[in-house]
C-alpha cells in the first residue's frame, strides 16, 4: 500500500498463539461489526464485550470513532483515509487475536475491499464479519450524534449512507437485523456468542 520495508526479518517468540490460548482457555479471533453510523455497532460490541467477560473471556473493543482520537487521528474520512483507517485497526485486531484476546472491531468500513483485506491477513474462520442491517431511516432517526441532520444541511460533506457509499456485506457470518422493533443488545450478542460457540471459540 504505502511502500513495505525493506531488510527486516519475521523474529519468532518462544511464546506462541497457541501457549496463550491455552493459558486464557480461548480462542484468539476477531469480532468485525460493520454497518452505518447509528446503527448499533458500539451498543452490541459493549452488550458482547459484558456477556463474554462474564463467561471468564478476555476481550478487547476497537472502536472507530475511539481509534480516531488517537492512533487514527491523523485521518480524514475520504475513501482513501477510510481505507487507511481500516487497515490500522485491522492489523490491530490481528495482534490482538495473536494474543489469544477476543478482539471486537466496531467500524463502519463502508467498504467492501477494505474489510476483504482485514478478512484476508488472519486464518481462516478468525474473521468473524457481523452486519449491522439497520436501514438508514432508522438509523436517520434515531441519529444520536446529530450528524444525520448536519449531513443533510450540507454541513458535514461525505457521510456515510447519505453523500458517501456503504457497501452491505455479500456474505457476513452473521447479520442482526430489527423487525418491527429492533432486538435489545443483549439479544443481538447473544447471537454472535451462538456462533462462536458452534465454531468452538
Ligand atoms: S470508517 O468509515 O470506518 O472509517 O468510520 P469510523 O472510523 O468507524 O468512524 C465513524 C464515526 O465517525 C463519525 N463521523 C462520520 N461517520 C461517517 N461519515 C462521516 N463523514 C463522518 N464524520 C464523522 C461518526 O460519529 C461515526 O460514528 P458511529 O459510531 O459509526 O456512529
Amino acid at each position: 500500500l504505502h511502500g513495505s520495508s525493506t531488510n527486516i526479518v519475521w523474529h519468532k517468540s518462544s511464546v506462541e498463539k497457541i501457549d496463550r490460548q491455552e493459558l486464557l482457555q480461548q480462542k484468539g479471533c476477531v469480532i468485525w461489526i460493520t454497518g452505518l453510523s447509528g446503527s448499533g455497532k458500539s451498543t452490541v460490541a459493549c452488550a458482547l464485550t459484558r456477556a463474554l467477560h462474564a463467561r471468564g473471556k478476555m476481550t478487547y473493543i476497537l472502536d472507530g470513532d475511539n481509534v480516531r482520537h488517537g492512533l487514527n487521528r491523523d485521518l480524514t474520512f475520504k475513501a482513501e483515509d477510510r481505507a487507511e483507517n481500516i487497515r490500522r485497526i485491522g492489523e490491530i485486531a490481528k495482534l490482538f487475536a495473536d494474543a489469544g484476546v477476543i478482539c471486537i472491531a466496531s467500524v463502519i468500513s463502508p467498504y467492501r475491499k477494505d474489510r476483504d483485506t482485514c478478512r484476508s491477513i488472519l486464518p481462516d474462520g478468525d474473521f468473524v464479519e457481523v452486519f449491522m442491517d439497520i436501514p438508514l431511516c432508522t438509523c436517520e432517526a434515531r441519529d444520536p450524534k446529530g450528524l444525520y441532520k448536519l449531513a443533510r444541511a450540507g454541513k458535514i460533506k461525505g457521510f456515510t449512507g447519505i453523500d458517501d457509499p456503504y457497501e452491505a456485506p455479500l456474505n457476513p457470518e452473521i447479520v442482526l437485523q430489527q423487525g418491527e422493533v429492533c432486538p435489545p443488545p443483549e439479544a443481538m450478542a447473544e447471537k454472535v456468542i451462538s456462533y462462536l460457540e458452534a465454531k468452538g471459540y
